[in-house]
Formats: C-alpha cells, sequence, structure tokens
C-alpha cells in the first residue's frame, strides 16, 4: 500500500503560532501537589518545585500554560492563593470532591513558569463569580501599582505586574456539570459585560470566551453562534475542547479521532464565520483550542470518583491514564489536526501536563517519567517552525464505524522560510499493514533529511510505568531516503513520524 503527497513552500496555510504548544495545569488530583510541587523530594528547589519535573516540561516545550482550570475555576476565588501561606484557607472543591490547601497559589506558579520558561494564560471564574471578581483579579495581575490590590501584589512579594496577557472567560461554561452552568445566551451576555470591563482596565488583554466542550454537545453549534453574538467585538477568541478514548474495542475508529478535530475545527471557524457575516465585523475570530488530549473519560467516571460528604481528600490519584504506543499514535494526529488549522487555530492547550491526563508521570519521592504521548508534542514543538502548508495527500481508506471513510495516512508538513528547514508529520492508522509514502519535495530545494523517527511497537498496547519507563520511546526510521526531490518513508502500522529536512 502506497500513499503520495507534495509539499510546495508556497501554498501555506498559514503562520503557526507558538501558543498553539500550549499546555494546562488545573488544581486537581496530583497535577500540583506531588507533581509540580513535592518539597521533601530529592529534586527539590528552594521553592519545593521538583527540579526534575521541570526539565521535562522545558524538554516537552511548551508554550503557554492556562491556570488554574478547568472545572476547579468555577468554584475558585482567586484571593484564597495569595499573602502569607500560613493564613491560606483549605477549600472544597466540588469539582474534583477534594480539598485545596492554597499552598501553591499565583505567585508561586508564575515562579514555576518562569522556571520552565513558560507564559501565563489565566481563566477567570464566571460559574460562581462575575465581572468584579474578575476585574479583581486583573488589577493584581496586570496593574503596575498605586492601588489597593496592586499594593497587595506588592505586599505579597511580587514587585513588577504579572502582565497577564492571555484570559479565559469561565470554563466549559456550556457543560452542566459545571459549577454555574448557563445557558448560551446568559452565558453570552455575561461574557460579553466582563471581557468590555476587563478591556477598560487593559486594553492589551487578548480574550477566550467558553465555546463548547466537544463536538458531540446537544447544544453544539448553537451555543457558539449565540455566544458570539453577545461576544463578538469583545473576544479574540471562542475556545474548543476535545477527548478522545478507544471505546467498546473499536480501535479503527479511536485512529480517526483526528477526522473529529478536523470537521470540530472547520464547524466552529464555519460558525464564527456566520456570525462575522452577521454582525457585519472586519474582524476574525481565531480558535483556542484549550483543552485537547486523549482521555478515558469512562474510566473516570466508573473507579475514579471520590464520593462523600465526609471525604474531601487532598490531592488524590484521578485522572491518571496510563498512554499507550496507540494513544501516542492518535495524539500525535490530533496535533496534526492543529496544524493543519494553524490559520485559524492560533492557540491551544495540551489537558494537561503532569500525572493527570498527563504526558509526564511522578511517583512521590521516586522518578518522573514520560508517558508515549510526550514524544509527538516534544517533537512536533520543536520541529514544526514557520509556516503550516497545505498538502496534496492522496492515500488510501478504510471504514469506521464512527467517522465514516477516512483517510488511513494523514499528514502536514512545515516550512521556515528564514531558514529554509521543513519537517512533515505522518500517521499511518492501518491497523495492519505499513505504508510506504513518497513525498515531492522537489519545491523546498536542495534538502536533505536531517531525522527521521517513528513512534510504533507490535504491541500498539505497550505503556511507559513506574516499573518499566522506558519501555516505549521514537525510534530511527531507517526507511526514509532522498533521491531527486522525492523523499520515501515506510510508515510501520500505527505509526506516528517526524522528518526533520533542512
Ligand atoms: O481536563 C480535565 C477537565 O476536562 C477539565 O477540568 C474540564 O474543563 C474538562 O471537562
Amino acid at each position: 500500500t502506497s500513499a503520495h503527497l507534495t509539499i510546495d513552500p508556497h501554498f501555506t496555510v498559514g503562520a503557526i503560532d507558538r501558543r498553539v504548544f500550549g499546555g494546562f495545569v488545573e488544581h486537581l488530583g496530583r497535577h500540583v501537589y506531588d507533581g509540580i510541587y513535592e518539597p521533601g523530594h530529592a529534586t527539590a528547589d528552594e521553592e519545593g518545585f521538583r527540579r526534575d519535573v521541570i526539565e521535562l516540561v522545558k524538554e516537552l516545550g511548551v508554550s503557554t500554560i492556562r491556570y488554574p482550570g478547568g472545572n476547579f475555576v468555577s468554584g475558585f476565588r482567586w484571593e484564597d492563593s495569595v499573602g502569607p501561606r500560613e493564613e491560606r484557607p483549605r477549600r472544597l472543591d466540588l469539582a474534583w470532591h477534594s480539598t485545596e490547601t492554597n499552598e501553591i497559589g499565583l505567585h508561586e506558579f508564575s515562579s514555576w513558569l518562569e522556571k520552565v520558561g513558560s507564559e501565563l494564560m489565566l481563566a477567570v471564574n464566571l460559574g460562581t463569580r462575575g465581572t468584579l471578581e474578575a476585574l479583581d483579579l486583573l488589577e493584581y495581575t496586570n496593574i503596575a501599582g498605586g492601588t489597593s490590590l496592586s499594593q497587595r501584589r506588592i505586599d505579597n512579594g511580587r514587585t513588577d505586574a504579572f502582565g497577564v496577557k492571555m484570559w479565559c472567560l469561565g470554563n466549559e461554561m456550556d457543560g452542566p456539570w459545571q459549577l454555574g452552568h448557563r445557558s448560551a445566551d446568559d452565558y453570552g451576555k455575561i461574557a460579553s459585560q466582563t471581557a468590555k470591563a476587563m478591556r477598560q482596565l487593559d486594553p492589551s488583554i487578548q480574550l477566550v470566551a467558553c465555546g463548547s466542550s466537544s463536538a458531540h454537545m446537544p447544544t453544539f453549534g448553537e451555543w457558539e453562534r449565540v455566544v458570539l453574538t453577545h461576544t463578538y467585538d469583545d473576544v479574540d477568541y471562542i475556545s474548543c475542547h476535545a477527548y478522545y478514548e478507544e471505546k467498546n474495542g473499536d480501535l479503527d475508529s479511536f485512529l480517526a479521532s483526528a477526522v473529529d478535530m478536523d470537521r470540530f475545527i472547520e464547524t466552529v471557524v464555519a460558525t464564527a464565520d456566520h456570525v462575522r457575516a452577521v454582525v457585519g465585523s472586519e474582524k476574525t475570530i481565531d480558535i483556542s483550542f484549550d483543552e485537547w488530549n486523549v482521555w478515558y473519560i469512562d474510566r473516570y467516571h466508573g473507579v475514579d470518583k471520590i464520593e462523600g460528604i465526609d471525604n474531601w481528600p487532598v490531592a488524590p490519584r484521578l485522572l491518571e491514564d496510563v498512554y499507550s504506543v496507540a494513544d501516542a499514535v492518535v495524539f500525535g494526529s490530533l496535533m496534526i489536526s492543529l496544524l493543519k488549522h494553524a490559520d485559524r487555530v492560533t492557540s491551544a492547550s495540551l489537558a494537561q501536563l503532569v500525572n493527570v491526563i498527563a504526558p509526564i508521570m511522578t511517583e512521590p519521592g521516586g522518578p518522573a517519567w514520560r508517558q508515549t504521548t510526550f514524544f509527538p508534542f516534544a517533537l512536533t514543538s520543536r520541529l514544526a517552525k514557520g509556516s503550516a502548508l497545505e498538502l496534496k495527500l492522496e492515500s488510501p481508506t478504510y471504514e469506521t464505524e464512527a467517522y465514516g471513510v477516512v483517510p488511513q495516512v494523514d499528514a502536514v508538513a512545515t516550512h521556515d522560510a528564514e531558514t529554509g528547514e521543513a519537517a512533515v508529520f505522518l500517521v499511518n492508522r492501518n491497523r495492519t499493514e505499513p505504508i510506504t509514502v513518497t513525498i515531492d519535495v522537489s519545491g523546498l530545494g536542495a534538502v536533505q533529511v536531517r531525522s527521521a523517527d517513528t513512534l510504533a511497537d507490535d504491541d500498539v498496547y505497550a505503556k511507559n510505568t513506574l516499573a518499566d519507563p522506558e519501555r516505549v520511546g521514537m525510534q530511527v526510521n531507517h526507511s526514509a531516503s532522498l533521491a531527486v526531490g522525492t523523499l520515501t518513508i515506510e510508515l510501520p502500522p500505527v505509526s506516528w513520524t517526524a522528518v526533520s529536512l533542512g
């Protein structure tokens, strides 16, 4: 079986915004406590942050990090998380049925971000709070001094403003599980009011309105239309969230999850552009795909759930999915989907980063290691530079129960006009057959293959675990060869591949 694609650097989709390689840290389970922060750990620094985790986050190459939730933010009082630690209240976290100690808050997290070299993206609570509290937080973070709240920040040890640029107006407000869940109309109104007020305080910020929690919500499509009708002039982005999992042993459909992501993105773009026409605006709304991943949600609803009026644990083990090769292949293909839409997806956050549906795992007092999903993220973040290119892709197809007939191979290429470097990312969804792909790279001029690495395994369910943390990794793909403008490479069954050219 074979597939063919043509790379032409003239056919750009759009410039790749580094924010597409964002992450997400929620106060959830062992993400913050016993994840990034473990004061007693052998690698802990002077602030109690695990150095081994810091190194892995740097290696992953994460741009902007969304914080502090997620569902958590809809019950969060930001004031709890600043000021002297011994005075910070312990609070019930209703979203995850846990206790939040507030030991780590805005200041500490921001210091951790400096260590990992990422930018802060904050979400305000529009579930149980409103415009005033959002304004207070913005004053605290972005006003240099001379007011009560900016002075409070200075008194709390931070002289310079945090200067937070990107703000989410609540989280998943379309979801019935969300504290303060609203109708599209009600949410659209409060989002518009809050956005206007926040911009009055700081016109330089960028704002994200909540889109749908998935393309399969009953309100999908109409939610975006109504919310954007209220907020079109006030925001810069509409969010998308999507999680995929293998259901009922249907690996064929699972491997094609990115087809759903493609359709999701294209539908939201169409809806946003429809509203643009209706409101008569010149402006374009982009997508902030600020939660995406493989997540075995069904498992969470089954065994993980914490219950009981007297049972509110601190940092319980929650959502600790252990990812397989197949999961990582789907994950890599989701990154391909994001890049294919680089013209409109200009921000994205991998949900999440450490321990909680995460590429990085830790054991208290023990090691930190890379899950299978770590590799496609790290390689894509490192190699995808410049612009995403439109490919002419010819691929055999297969039939899936969930998405109909889909291509077996999917791919995206990127090209950096300044350096001449290019990269191609490919997925083979065929469960049994390798596929040879020929790629016409003559448009790139005299390039060489710098590297070609593939993630695949005879056991598609192989995983990295505490007992065997390096079971799965990237392998050099020795089949890659380039002659007279044609790159040929064999993609093993169920695999994800990154090729660097330059
Ligand atoms: O990432 C886990 C949860 O998924 C987030 O808290 C929520 O926004 C989404 O439903």
